[in-house]
């Protein structure tokens, strides 16, 4: 059976002080079924590990595919382990666009990742345009063969579709639209890495997560979990999401 896996990505939201919130998190949902995962900013992570024990797992949102050197601001996937994370969002749809990351940089981040011991959260998804031009199968096919390395196991994968429109907006795909990326995904999983990888590999969807919608979309074919922003960051939203999924 796939696991299911709720995450949280703060992005550049956190000082000291919201670390109360996950505090309140592993008290509240240290002990459920469902996989959890917190990636705050990285000046956060060593805190969040000594919080989070074994309880919820912490990750980052980034790192560079080179393992060290001269790459000022940057982080390696060595240094997210070390700092005691155990995942890694890469090609969120804010790097792409932010920082004009390629499915090829993702990939080699994604390979650097797995070297280190790092599970790869991958994100996929498509804008307005794309979508409202049909094209949100082929895009999404293109960013899964572009930015997923070979390498990669049931273990070591999470796929997270995130349509750019949903996040941070208040809008969502249909339950319908969801399903039939999630079912997309779901298939080009096991057509390039076979049943065992394609059946077992978490598929997340992301955008515009609520306490409010989590069980419906949770409810739709293929869909394992949430990656949550905004709704992450209080442990009164994220608790219910994650028990939404139990
Ligand atoms: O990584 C998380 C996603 O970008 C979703 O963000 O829940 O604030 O829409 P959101």
């Amino acid at each position: 059976m796939t696991r299911k896996l709720a995450a949280g990505n703060w992005k550049m939201n956190g000082l000291m002080a919201s670390l109360d919130e996950l505090k309140t998190l592993v008290q509240s949902h240290g002990d459920v079924d469902t996989d959890v995962l917190i990636c705050p900013p990285a000046t956060l992570l060593t805190a969040a590990r000594d919080i989070a024990g074994d309880k919820i797992a912490i990750g980052g949102q980034d790192c560079h595919a080179e393992a060290f050197g001269a790459h000022t601001g940057d982080i390696s996937a060595e240094m997210i382990r070390d700092a005691g994370g155990t995942y890694v969002i890469l090609g969120h749809s804010e790097r792409r666009e932010d920082h004009e990351e390629t499915d090829e940089n993702v990939r080699a981040k994604a390979k650097a990742a797995l070297a280190a011991g790092l599970t790869v959260v991958i994100c996929v998804g498509e804008s307005l345009e794309e979508r409202e031009a049909a094209n949100t199968l082929d895009i999404i096919g293109g960013q899964l063969a572009g930015s997923i390395p070979d390498l990669v196991t049931g273990q070591t994968l999470v796929v997270a579709y995130e349509p750019i429109w949903a996040i941070g907006t208040g809008k969502t795909p249909t339950l319908d639209e969801i399903g039939e990326v999630h079912d997309f995904i779901r298939s080009r999983l096991e057509r390039r890495f076979g049943a065992g990888v394609g059946r077992s590999t978490p598929i997340l969807y992301g955008g515009s997560v609520k306490p409010g919608n989590a069980a419906e979309i949770f409810g739709v074919s293929n869909v394992d979990g949430a990656l949550v922003g905004g709704a992450s960051l209080k442990a009164e939203d994220f608790g219910p999401i994650i028990d939404a999924l139990e």
